[in-house]
């Protein structure tokens, strides 16, 4: 259980603690709402089970800014495939960097400097990891790493504002998700 942490947004110092209403564990990764940000922001607790991991990802020319609030998480950092979409050539994607981000780290990325994949690398121990995603988006593109290959996925929540668990959401959930 990640300690209560506090969080301000822009002048009016928006504050609300981020506590046990947000942690939800499933077969995969699970994306818990925590605040939308008069449509400006997505503020979101993101729990990793043992092994769990994203596709590799874009951000829909969004920053997003994640901080760790519990174990570690593993982000694989790549370039964008080179080949042309036109062309449908094959190529893997190149690995640029590999980063472990540990209780209280801040990772921050945007289209600009690439893709990235992030994985609970622990067998025993989940993880909890807070994420910002500005502006807001309801889909991003997945990659396929031997090939480079591009698809559109939504992003959906499991829980929004603390409650309401959408089980009918995770689901139908593609398990490409970010
Ligand atoms: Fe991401």
């Amino acid at each position: 259980m990640p300690d209560a942490s506090l969080y301000s947004v822009g002048q009016r110092q928006r504050r609300m603690p981020i506590n046990a209403s947000y942690i939800y564990y499933d077969c995969m990764y699970t994306r818990n709402l925590v605040d939308e940000g008069n449509g400006r922001f997505n503020l979101m607790v993101l729990c990793w089970g043992e092994g769990h991991g994203s596709a590799i990802h874009d951000h829909a020319n969004s920053h997003c800014i994640m901080k760790m609030l519990q174990g570690k998480l593993c982000e694989t950092r790549y370039a964008w495939p080179e080949g042309s979409e036109m062309k449908n050539d094959a190529e893997e994607l190149k690995e640029l960097e590999k980063n472990t981000l540990d209780i209280n780290e801040i990772c921050y990325i945007n289209d600009s400097l690439g893709l990235h994949r992030v994985e609970n690398p622990s067998a025993v121990n989940p993880a909890v990891s807070l994420h910002l995603y500005s502006p807001p988006f309801s889909s991003c593109s997945v990659f396929n790493k031997q090939t480079g290959q591009k698809s559109t996925c939504k992003v959906t929540f499991w829980s929004k504002y603390g409650e309401g668990r959408n089980r009918q959401i995770q689901d139908a959930r593609s398990p490409e998700d970010n």
